[in-house]
């Protein structure tokens, strides 16, 4: 007699045998033989690449286990920027911790999603079509070869790194704390001797405090509004990024609700728990901001609202600083990570996202019309369109499901689309959504896959095919090929790859979080978590056509690896050390600069191979 839990318990084993020999099928052939069983399947063919894709030496694991930056043999790499590098000179120098006023003009911290934008394509005297500068006025030692603009997201600080003590003792240490979040827009340069942070009219700090408005279906909502009429202001929590066909640079705000807390009794418990995103007293409030702010102080009635003005994906124009950043609120309110956008057919734009918590969603945005037309008229291609969320089917299918206010279920429950613009994670429930082991940056490939990396989901209790570990303490990444040219509603899906089944190897890695594909079909992985036998986390790459995955940067202790983005010929990347030290100012003196005080920096670097080549060749 077998009992319905043992035969359950098998179901899933078999579930998942069938997904690992699926994707061992998948490994062990070419792009062109995966076949596709449903019509109108979008497949680009990929020409199949030797083992030369990634030709580096792998950093070793002991050499990864040490407290510094380990990179590849072929490789050099220099530090861009740390944490506090002032953006003119009137700031002076870093102190710590820094003022207020100081940090409101100095780079954040937390430097995590980022991207690399060459100058727009207008001729001027100096600029040539592929925006390489050669300047007379520059000396010819110090050569400047290319320019461009990195937006750069600044995720979050602990107190304690901060403002240097556990709990703001006043509005002038909050206004600190909020200063460092936000995204810094910068102007860089490269010259024979590396690259460098110049400044420049682009140049600039966005932050808790900064002007900001709204769009899109939500943009006029009460849920918006605060009863005092104060006008919305800021970003925070910046985690990963985006970026359109126009230009402009998204940023994601994902843990918002961090920094909430009530200093009394919480008049709207039922309201604020609709969003399910995690607004709860009982938590508290980590970076205590509340205590003197009442902004952020949900017992205050006067800024009732403000936590639904977080939790979205906000539009910046890198080279104009008069335009004010713009929450695009049809993309829907959560944890957002990144955003990643696609043109697909008809020259719709697309955009894949993850929501970063433990069995929470994928979802997919499709604009209504051609993007350029859109733009033409006057309109935001992320202002009017579709939103879904996916089921995942154990046949290595699925689904997007549409979330509006034409299903009667999510009308009744949830409310008409300004509604489910702000409570997305609410309207996500009332359909057959899958829940995922954490979904954090989403990268498309030419190949027509789009990958997501899986963290981790440590808590998960029944595996399915989708989600094959329970528990899931290293994590995975899966892929997906929408049908009709990423404007379809069925997809087909495997596993990439199980973290666990690289260790032991070259590539060996834990909880990839951030990613990027290149055009030739390397997977770029940035880890966040606890690495194998004591690698500090680190910057793996994955050949998308043989699925071998070797490590070309490892961090120092504490860190974690983000942020990752070419220069305009893919002979430099730019990678984020995140939170190095993880909040122990004893844990790391990364990045090592000979000057007072030390304490440790979230910095860029710039890397790129000794002979010039592509990076991660
Ligand atoms: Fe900001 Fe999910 O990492
Ligand atoms: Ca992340
Ligand atoms: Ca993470
Ligand atoms: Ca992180």
């Amino acid at each position: 007699m077998v009992s319905n839990q043992a035969n359950s318990k098998r179901h899933i084993r078999n579930i998942v045998r069938q997904a690992l020999s699926r994707r061992k099928f998948l490994q062990g052939s070419s792009a062109f033989a995966v076949s596709s069983t449903l019509p109108g399947f979008f497949l680009r063919p990929v020409h199949a690449q030797d083992e030369d894709l990634i030709g580096f030496t792998p950093v070793t694991q002991s050499d990864a286990a040490g407290d510094w930056i380990a990179i590849a043999p072929e490789y050099e790499a220099n530090i861009l920027y740390p944490w506090g590098t002032p953006l003119n000179a009137e700031v002076g120098d870093f102190v710590w911790p820094p003022t207020d006023a100081q940090q409101a003009e100095q780079i954040g911290v937390g430097h995590d999603g980022m991207w690399f934008f060459p100058p727009p394509k207008v001729q001027t005297d100096t600029d040539t079509d592929n925006g390489m500068v050669a300047s007379s006025e520059t000396p010819k030692e110090d050569k400047v070869v290319e320019r461009g603009v990195l937006c750069l997201n600044h995720e979050f600080g602990s107190n304690e790194v901060v403002i240097g003590k556990e709990d703001p003792e006043s509005l002038a240490d909050v206004r600190t704390s909020q200063h460092a979040h936000g995204v810094s827009v910068l102007d860089i340069e490269r010259t024979e001797n590396g690259w460098r942070f110049v400044g420049g009219c682009n140049t600039r700090r966005i932050h808790v405090n900064s002007p900001v408005r709204f769009s899109g279906p939500a943009a006029d909502s009460e849920l918006l509004d605060r009863p005092d009429g104060a006008v919305p202001l800021g970003t925070l929590n910046n985690c990963g990024c985006g970026k359109t066909p126009w230009g402009t640079y998204l940023t994601c705000e994902e843990n918002f609700h961090l920094y909430f807390g009530a200093s009394g009794g919480l008049p709207r418990t039922g309201q604020l728990q609709r969003g399910r995103v995690g607004l709860n007293p009982d938590l508290g409030s980590i970076y205590s901001w509340y205590l003197f702010d009442k902004r952020f102080d949900l017992s205050n009635e006067g800024s009732r609202g403000e936590e639904n003005r977080f939790g979205w994906v906000v539009e910046i124009d890198p080279y104009d600083a008069s335009k004010t950043p713009v929450k695009r609120t049809a993309l829907g309110r959560f944890k957002h990570e990144s955003c990643e956008i696609v043109i697909g057919r008809d020259n719709r734009i697309v955009a894949y996202m993850g929501d970063d918590e433990a069995d929470e969603f994928i979802y997919k945005f499709i604009s209504d019309e051609d993007y350029e037309v859109m733009l033409e008229r006057g309109d935001s291609p992320l202002d009017h369109g579709r939103l879904f969320v996916a089921h995942f089917d154990d046949d290595f299918t699925g689904r997007w499901i549409r979330l509006h206010d034409g299903n009667p279920i999510i009308r009744r429950r949830v409310g008409r689309a300004a509604e489910i613009a702000v409570n997305t994670r609410m309207a996500a429930d009332q359909v057959d959504a899958t829940p995922m082991d954490r979904p954090e940056w989403v990268a498309a490939g030419q190949d027509g896959y789009v990958y997501c990396a899986l963290t981790n989901n440590a808590g998960r209790v029944t595996a399915n095919a989708p989600n094959p570990q329970a528990p899931n303490p290293d994590g995975h990444i899966i892929r997906w090929r929408d049908s009709d040219n990423h404007l379809g509603i069925r997809f087909e899906w495997d596993i990439f790859k199980l973290a666990s089944d690289t260790h032991g190897t070259a590539g060996s890695f834990s909880d990839p979080d951030s990613i990027w594909i290149d055009p030739d079909g390397r997977l770029f992985i940035g880890t966040d978590g606890n690495q194998q036998n004591g690698m500090n986390n680190q910057l793996v790459v994955a050949n998308t056509m043989t699925g071998t995955v070797k490590r070309l940067l490892s961090g120092v202790p504490g860190c974690e690896i983000t942020g990752i983005t070419p220069n305009a010929d893919r002979s430099t990347l730019f990678v984020n050390v995140q939170h190095p030290g993880n909040g122990d100012l004893s844990a790391s003196d990364f990045p090592r600069l000979d000057e007072e005080p030390v304490v440790p920096r979230d910095a860029t670097i710039a890397i790129s191979r000794k002979d010039g080549g592509v990076v991660g060749s």
